[in-house]
C-alpha cells in the first residue's frame, strides 16, 4: 500500500505546473466546467464563505469556498497567491483541525481517488464533525463500473481508488443521506473531432443524468449529513 508521504510529494513537485498540466488542455477545461456546473447547481451563493474545499491544491476551485485544506504546502502556496484573503492551511483530510460543526458545506474533488477505503472512510468521518447539520458533501469518485467495463487496471496509487454507488451507500452508513449522483465523461469526447464536440457535450450531459450515469468516468455525489 503506498504511504501518504508519496502521494504528497508528488503533488508537491507538481504544484508550480498544476494548472497548464492538468486543466490547460481540453480534457481538464471539459472536466472543470462539468465540476463547477455541479457545484453552481448544489451550493447556495450565500454559503461559499462558510464552505469547506477539501484538498483545495492550487485553488482551481476556491472560488466556491472561504477555506481550504490541503497535505501539501507548495499546492497551498499556489492558491494563496490566488487568493491572500482565504483561510488556507495545509492538513490531512483525514484528521483536520477543525473541532466540530463549522462549515456550511464541504466539498472535494480529485483527492478521495488516490486514497484507500479507510483513509476515504475517515474523510467521511471527519466531516461529519466538522460540518453544520443538513450541511452538505459533494466529492467525486472514478465509477468502479465503468473500470469494469473497460477493463481499468490503475499502475500506482495515482486515481487508483473507485466505487460504485452501492460500494459508496456501504461506506457511508446511517451518518449521510445520498440526495444525488450524477456522472462526469460519458463520452471522451476530448478525442472527439472538435465539429461533433458540441453535439457530443450535450448527448454526454444528458446521459450522465441518466439511469446509465454510473457508467460515466467519474460520479460527483451530493450527501447530506444526518
Ligand atoms: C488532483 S489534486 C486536486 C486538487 C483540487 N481539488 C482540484 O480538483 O484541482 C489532489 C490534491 O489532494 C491533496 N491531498 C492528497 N492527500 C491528501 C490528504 N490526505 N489530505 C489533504 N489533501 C490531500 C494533494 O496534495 C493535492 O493537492
Amino acid at each position: 500500500m503506498h504511504s501518504q508521504r508519496t502521494v504528497t510529494t508528488y503533488y508537491d513537485q507538481l504544484a508550480p505546473d498544476y494548472d497548464e498540466n492538468r486543466f490547460g488542455n481540453s480534457y481538464g477545461q471539459y472536466l472543470d466546467a462539468q465540476e463547477r456546473k455541479i457545484l453552481r447547481a448544489w451550493l447556495p451563493e450565500a454559503s461559499y464563505p462558510d464552505n469547506l474545499d477539501l484538498g483545495c491544491g492550487t485553488g482551481r476551485l476556491l472560488d466556491f469556498a472561504g477555506h481550504g485544506l490541503d497535505a501539501s504546502a507548495p499546492m497551498i502556496g499556489e492558491a494563496r497567491k490566488k487568493y491572500p484573503e482565504k483561510d488556507l492551511i495545509v492538513g490531512d483530510a483525514t484528521t483536520p483541525p477543525f473541532g466540530a460543526a463549522r462549515f456550511a458545506n464541504v466539498y472535494s474533488f480529485h483527492l478521495l481517488m488516490h486514497l484507500d477505503a479507510d483513509k476515504v472512510a475517515a474523510i467521511f468521518r471527519a466531516a461529519h464533525q466538522y460540518l453544520l447539520p443538513n450541511g452538505l458533501m459533494i466529492v467525486d469518485l472514478p465509477s468502479a463500473q465503468r473500470r469494469r467495463l473497460v477493463n481499468y487496471r490503475a499502475s500506482n496509487w495515482h486515481g487508483a481508488f473507485g466505487a460504485s454507488p452501492q460500494e459508496v451507500r456501504q461506506l457511508l452508513g446511517d451518518d449521510w443521506e445520498l440526495v444525488a449522483y450524477v456522472g462526469i465523461g460519458f463520452f471522451p469526447v476530448h478525442r472527439i473531432p472538435v465539429r461533433w464536440r458540441p453535439t457530443l457535450r450535450k448527448l454526454d450531459d444528458w446521459l450522465c443524468r441518466s439511469p446509465l450515469r454510473h457508467l460515466s468516468s467519474y460520479l460527483v455525489y451530493i450527501l447530506r449529513k444526518q
